[in-house]
């Protein structure tokens, strides 16, 4: 059985940290931040991600789980080390290493036996590297020599799925250079390996770049499909139809095709952003994924101005915004194409009322002291009175099925401004709206 310490309790950290505990590997996930360790070890998630507090209390139950702030005592009692701590976006969009810097050096402190450190957190090309150095410079100031491995192990969760994809994964990446190391990786994952998932075996730098080229894939997926969409829109063409018949090409797949406001979260804007400075300083351009950034912010914008154009003017009127996370299932709204559209709709004079199933808490720090008047209704009902228009934002599931006669009595307008597709234009008519769609 592998012994696991997972640095950083964060979403990667807590995920990976409760998932590989089911897999039956015993793991402690340590954090600085005492409050979160509690919280963890009473079973109370401080993030919204589904299913993810019965994993974890069915592992701490198990006697296969644990949580603590003593990275040293972490340390003593594992083979492997998960680096999952934070690497926040600087200024310039490249990722901040300090974290995973403070990790590796506290591991080059505390490591007394051979040691394989896997690294989770989103990298640049070469941090592996980094982290060996590091590592290795710590041994030399206490003049140790310890063997140890360094693994690239990138993950591909989404959130509000994330327990879901870490259990279920298209594939598990390896980069490493020692067949020791590769071995004790295989044995960590081993239901996935018994389970024939594809495990890709490659070098450190690959692996790195393979998360930021799987990203910058996806996201440039979501910006042509929204172009299509734009496209659509003014030729008479039926970005649905369009959209379902191309992604039966398998050579391009059906997912990722859904067109909208443009993609947020924690992840694409950020990766799409590194791996094109990683490529500058490399003496390359990455010209499709620079286009895709660019367009991605005109999609947010051109969704607000979809708006205007349907009430002719924002000034006096008032928008209900349904849908505020970046997307379902999450309370995020890093990047969320909610706030620019919330913003846009402000600055022309509109009045917001918005309503988000989880998202509220987020919304009332981010959005209260910039927009003025914004009323956080109690539901999709409550938002929708007297309103000039109902806009989807978000595709929640609770957004799919709303009681459209009861929306009709509530508006003052009966525009329906559905952003993500999610309802047959028919549907919405027949109940006596106007229906908007993207497209
Ligand atoms: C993403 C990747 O999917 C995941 O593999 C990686 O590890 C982290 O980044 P996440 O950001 O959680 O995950 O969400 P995802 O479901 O990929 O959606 C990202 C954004 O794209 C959302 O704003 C979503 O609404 C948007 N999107 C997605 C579309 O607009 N259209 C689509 O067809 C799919």
């Amino acid at each position: 059985m592998a012994k696991i310490t997972v640095i950083g309790t964060g979403y990667v950290g807590s995920v990976s940290g409760a998932c590989l505990a089911d897999f039956g590997n015993h793991v402690i996930c340590v954090d600085t931040n005492e409050e979160k360790i509690k919280s963890f070890k009473k079973c109370i998630v401080p993030i919204f991600e589904p299913g993810l507090d019965t994993v974890i209390r069915r592992n701490i139950n198990d006697g296969r789980l644990s949580f603590t702030t003593d990275l040293s005592l972490a340390v003593k009692e594992s083979n492997i080390i998960f680096i999952a701590v934070g690497t926040p976006p600087m200024d310039d969009g490249s990722a901040d290493l300090v974290f995973v810097e403070e990790a590796a050096r506290q591991i080059g402190k505390l490591i007394n036996k051979y040691t394989v450190i896997v690294n989770k957190s989103t990298v640049p090309v070469g941090t592996g590297k980094k982290v060996q150095n590091w590592i290795n410079e710590e041994l030399q100031k206490r003049n140790k020599k310890i063997e140890f491995d360094v693994v690239s192990n990138p993950e591909f969760l989404r959130e509000g799925t994330a327990v879901y994809d870490f259990t279920h994964p298209d594939r598990v990446v390896i980069g490493c250079e020692s067949a020791q190391a590769r071995d004790i990786m295989k044995d960590v994952y081993r239901p996935l390996y018994l389970n024939e998932t594809p495990f890709i075996e490659t070098n450190l730098e690959s692996a790195e770049m393979i998360k930021y080229a799987s990203n910058a894939f996806l996201a440039v997926k979501i910006t042509f499909i929204n172009e299509i969409a734009n496209l659509c829109e003014k030729t008479g063409a039926d970005i649905r139809d369009v959209a379902k018949a191309v992604g039966k090409d398998g050579r391009i797949g059906s997912k990722f095709l859904h067109p909208g406001p443009g993609y947020g979260g924690s992840c694409f804007p950020k990766d799409t952003r590194a791996i094109v400075k990683i490529a500058k300083e490399n003496d390359e351009t990455l010209n499709i994924v620079e286009t895709t950034i660019e367009t991605n912010e005109k999609q947010k914008l051109r969704a607000a101005k979809k708006i205007e154009k349907i009430l002719g003017s924002l000034s006096g009127k008032t928008i209900a915004v349904l849908g505020l996370a970046f997307k379902q299932n999450t309370d995020d709204m890093r990047e969320s194409p909610s706030i620019t559209i919330c913003e846009y709709l402000d600055l022309n004079g509109a009045k917001l009322r918005v309503y988000d199933p989880a998202a509220m808490t987020e919304a009332k720090w981010r959005l209260l002291n910039v927009i003025k008047p914004i009323y956080f209704a109690k539901d999709e009902y409550d938002c929708a009175k007297n309103a000039d228009a109902l806009v989807i934002a978000t595709p929640w599931n609770q957004f799919r099925n709303l009681d459209l006669a009861k929306i009709k009595e509530n508006l003052a307008s009966l525009n329906f401004i559905d952003l993500r597709n999610i309802y047959k234009p028919k549907e919405v008519t027949s109940a006596g709206l106007n229906y908007f769609g993207i497209g």
